[in-house]
């Protein structure tokens, strides 16, 4: 079944009208199944019109994801490092299949990509909304034979790595909202959720996940939660291709790891600050117990956030930000 979806994307990728009876015909199957096929295309957030007489057209041109293209645009010591890259059509999210993994092999690097969530996951047990096609669904298993130094600043430095790849691809105004957003213009681009497995400080591994929004759907966008920003629009209207993006982000992924993995935070400190959205600016952070209100100041050497208080400089390590006039905004829409 998958195999006859992929080969009906093949033939629709090209933007063009097709009708029921020839994709049919080219397929190997009725007319009745290749609707089926399209109805599920539709419910997993991918725009198929339909026109009488015309037939079938995709919305907007599709560029699949496409193992063997991704695989020879990695560095060779990145392909040297990569154990096994799976580039899925549709999985509960690209993070859980990683996670469960057997022992044998998550002590390797691993890596994930899939066209469609249907349980993608954001941070704080939100929803990644992840509609077929569209985004980016990365997910990297990295083994730490060891608890590495400033290791609860990782996730601030794949944000720096992630940033690396989006410039190498000629994105180069991405902000970074500690602790792990990437932003553009004001609004997201994109998010990571770093999940560990282990007894540290002993062996452990982390997945680490990264969802970046290429050419977000309307339909889709409807259920976002926050104000949200995609590369598409960012360059003019113009996609850029996935291949070359998800390629760049494992690249500089898996090159940051490795350094990571040896020096912690310090070579990553310089750039996450000088892409910093908070500092200088009142925000409000909340570690799921409290809430903190200040003007965020920066961070420190080991990625806690510093905050201005009224009762003097605290540290966060772990938590939520946001802006002071955006959690205001919200609170009076809510109240
Ligand atoms: C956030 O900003 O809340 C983090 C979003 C992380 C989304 C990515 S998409 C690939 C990977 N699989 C998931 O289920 N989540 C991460």
């Amino acid at each position: 079944m998958q195999h006859t979806r992929q080969r009906l994307l093949g033939l629709l990728a090209d933007g063009h009208f097709h009708s029921g009876e020839a994709l049919g015909a080219a397929l190997g199957v009725s007319r009745g199944a290749v609707w089926k096929q399209i109805a599920a295309l539709n419910t997993l957030g991918l725009d198929i019109y339909r026109v009488p007489g015309r037939g079938y057209r995709l919305a907007q041109t599709l560029e699949l994801l496409d193992r063997d293209a991704i695989h020879s645009s990695l560095w060779p010591k990145t392909r040297q490092q990569l154990a096994e890259l799976a580039v899925l059509d549709s999985v509960d999210s690209t993070n859980s299949y990683l996670l469960e993994r057997n022992p044998a092999s998550s002590g390797a690097v691993l890596a994930c990509l899939a066209e469609h969530q249907h349980a993608g996951r954001g941070r704080r047990g939100r929803r990644w909304i992840s509609p077929f096609g569209a985004n980016l669904y990365l997910s990297l298993n990295w083994p730490f034979a060891s608890l590495p130094p400033d290791f609860s600043a990782l996730g601030l430095a794949a944000g720096v790595a992630a940033r690396r790849a989006l410039a190498g691809v000629g994105f180069d105004a991405i902000q970074l909202k500690w602790p792990n957003d990437l932003y553009a213009e004001g609004a997201k681009l994109g998010g990571i959720l770093l999940e560990m497995r282990g007894e540290p400080p002993g062996p452990c591994r982390v997945v680490a996940g990264i969802g970046i929004n290429v050419a977000m759907p309307a339909e889709a966008a409807v259920d976002v939660e926050q104000q949200w920003i995609d590369l598409a629009r960012l360059a003019g209207g113009v996609a850029p291709s996935r291949n070359v993006l998800a390629a760049a982000l494992l690249n500089h992924w898996i090159a940051a790891f490795q350094v990571f993995e040896r020096e912690g935070f310090a070579g990553f400190l310089d750039e996450w600050r000088a892409a910093d959205l908070l500092a200088g600016r009142d925000v409000e952070v909340t570690d799921g117990r409290q809430r903190l209100h200040g003007r965020a100041r920066g961070v420190a050497a080991d990625g806690a956030l510093e905050l201005e208080t009224a009762e003097g400089i605290r540290r966060v390590v772990a938590g939520d930000a946001s802006l002071r006039a955006a959690a205001s905004e919200r609170a009076r829409e809510t109240g």
